[in-house]
């Protein structure tokens, strides 16, 4: 493991986003990234619940997907500009535009990569997710995967997470993160 970075005071750091498919890791990763270098750390789909008061499953089943991508757009504009701490996001938040925009402007936007193989065995450890309810796993993460690359290509950074441990990508990471002068 490479040795700990130097970290500036928190409010001289930018917020670091983490962007991807579902089963990306991006909440396992975002916790221990965020423990690492001493920032707050958010997921945002925690807080859209929270705001809701109900589970994502139930914002798809009640009020539809266009509801929860509403909340979800106010929630990620709150968690911006709210400053420095890590942000894990959900699958589709990154392909919003508006979210998109606001993302690469005012954070480090890392994209958490992994193949399709990868995908479908970690999202098979958990049975919560709207879209994927009622079909099969496999050909809905081929479908996003390709339908949002385009989007997922514009983070600043892009990080395999299908090779490893949680905290070999956290490495990783920091590794890339540091080298860019993001950290130091
Ligand atoms: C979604 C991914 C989920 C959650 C919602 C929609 C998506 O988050 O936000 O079910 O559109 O890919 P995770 O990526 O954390 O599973």
């Amino acid at each position: 493991m490479q040795a700990k970075p130097k970290i500036p005071r928190t409010e001289d750091r930018p917020s670091i986003a983490l962007v991807g498919l579902m089963g990306t890791g991006k909440t396992t990763i975002g916790r221990k990234l965020a423990a690492q270098i001493a920032l707050p750390f958010v997921d945002a789909d925690d807080e859209i619940e929270q705001a809701a008061g109900m589970k994502i499953s139930e914002i798809f089943e009640r009020l539809g997907e266009p509801s929860f991508r509403d909340g979800e757009r106010r929630v990620l504009q709150r968690l911006i500009g709210d400053g420095p701490c890590v942000i894990s996001t959900g699958g589709g938040a990154f392909i919003d535009r508006e979210t998109r925009a606001a993302l690469l402007k005012k954070a480090v936007v890392v994209w958490l990569d992994a193949d399709i193989g990868t995908l479908v065995e970690r999202v098979s450890r958990r049975g919560n997710r709207p879209l994927l309810t009622g079909r099969d796993p496999e050909t809905v993460l081929r479908e996003l995967a390709e339908t949002r690359r385009p989007a997922y290509a514009q983070a600043h950074y892009r990080i395999d997470s299908s090779v490893g441990a949680a905290h070999e990508t956290v490495d990783e990471i920091l590794r890339t993160l540091t080298e860019a002068g993001v950290l130091c």
